[in-house]
């Protein structure tokens, strides 16, 4: 049995990092094993402007521990009020990487987000002239909606028609959760991707809510039945270029998690790398990883891969702490529910 594994360093395609003293504290989880990742703009305020993602990038950077060459990816939230002069002069300057597209409502900190799409139409139109991507949450919110539904619906009745509508615009669908999707960006080969995350190739919906409910497995898109588990699963070690990480890792405070309207959000920057070795073994597609990981992403993103590497090897369980603590209080790790023996090496 193969116990030993390089691969080129890999990226995460769409992380969530906040500010402050949360930043400083799930920073270092991330950079310890990823080389580069896509930052979400979802803070309170958002990351609307150029000049906003120039001071958020700035921050980061600063809170990186010391000697960490981590390179973090900005992206802008899309507002209807978004200019496309200054989308472009950011991209330009290389300070932004994509757009993100939260559909208004959807999720955690997304009041600002898109609810007329006509409006957004002229940046889209531009992000599609200079080959900027568009990240996108891809959920409906209309509350007629059943919440497993919301993506395959999503795909119908709003990113099929920007597509159509906007000829050239690069997209990447973003954690994506359902049969539905994989379908979907299967079937179009040009200027499609799609992020899965490290959780949703793990739980279903069972896990969230058979014997009581767990709150530290409640993010969105929500995770849906078995069946579109094994999709991702499939389309993750397939070696289709199109699937790339992206663990969606959102932090959240134990006490925002744990009570009776709890945030969504999975926390799994710090054992990321172990999970998905373990995922792939199982599936015996270890020699994908690298692919998923470190290879797919940068070639959808034109980036070169990096030219650094990691080293996982396989052995006797490893356990990693069920908490990292911030100054605010602790926040819960990510727990897979099965033992881990992939381990990064030092
Ligand atoms: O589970 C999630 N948490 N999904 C999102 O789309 C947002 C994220 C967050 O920011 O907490
Ligand atoms: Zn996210």
């Amino acid at each position: 049995m193969t116990d030993t594994l390089r691969i080129r360093r890999p990226d995460d395609w769409h992380l969530h990092l906040r500010d402050g003293d949360m930043l400083r504290a799930v920073l270092p989880e991330t950079a310890r094993h990823f080389a580069r990742a896509i930052i979400m703009p979802n803070l309170v305020p958002p990351v609307i402007t150029g000049a906003d993602a120039g001071a958020y990038r700035d921050r980061i950077l600063a809170a990186l521990p010391v000697g960490s060459k981590f390179q973090p990816l900005m992206t802008l939230y899309l507002t209807e009020e978004t200019n496309p002069d200054d989308v472009a002069a950011a991209y330009a300057s290389g300070l932004i990487a994509a757009v993100k597209l939260y559909p208004a409502g959807a999720t955690t900190n997304s009041a600002s987000g898109v609810a007329n799409f006509d409006k957004v139409r002229p940046v889209l139109e531009r992000m599609a002239d200079i080959g900027l991507p568009l990240c996108v949450h891809g959920e409906v919110t209309d509350s007629d909606i059943d919440i497993f539904d919301r993506e395959a619906v999503f795909i119908d009745r709003v990113l099929d028609p920007i597509r159509r509508a906007t000829p050239g615009l690069r997209v990447v669908m973003e954690h994506i959760t359902t049969s539905q999707a994989v379908d979907y960006i299967t079937a179009h080969d040009t200027g499609l991707g799609a992020t899965i995350t490290t959780h949703h190739l793990v739980i279903n919906r069972n896990h969230i809510l058979v014997g009581g409910i767990h709150p530290h497995y409640y993010c969105l898109p929500v995770a849906k039945r078995e069946t579109h588990r094994l999709a991702l699963v499939s389309a993750a070690t397939s070696g289709d270029a199109r699937f790339f990480l992206g663990t969606d890792s959102a932090p959240h405070m134990d006490d925002a998690k744990e009570t009776a309207c709890g945030c969504a959000g999975c926390f799994t920057a710090t054992n990321t790398m172990s999970i998905l070795a373990e995922v792939f073994e199982r599936e015996d597609a270890l020699d994908q990883l690298e692919g998923f990981a470190s290879l797919h992403g940068p070639g959808f993103y034109r980036l070169d891969a990096n030219d650094s590497y990691l080293t996982l090897t396989r052995g006797a369980a490893v356990t990693y702490p069920a908490k990292i603590t911030t100054p605010n209080g602790p926040v819960t790790v990510f727990d897979p529910g099965f033992d881990l023996h992939w381990i990064v090496a030092p």
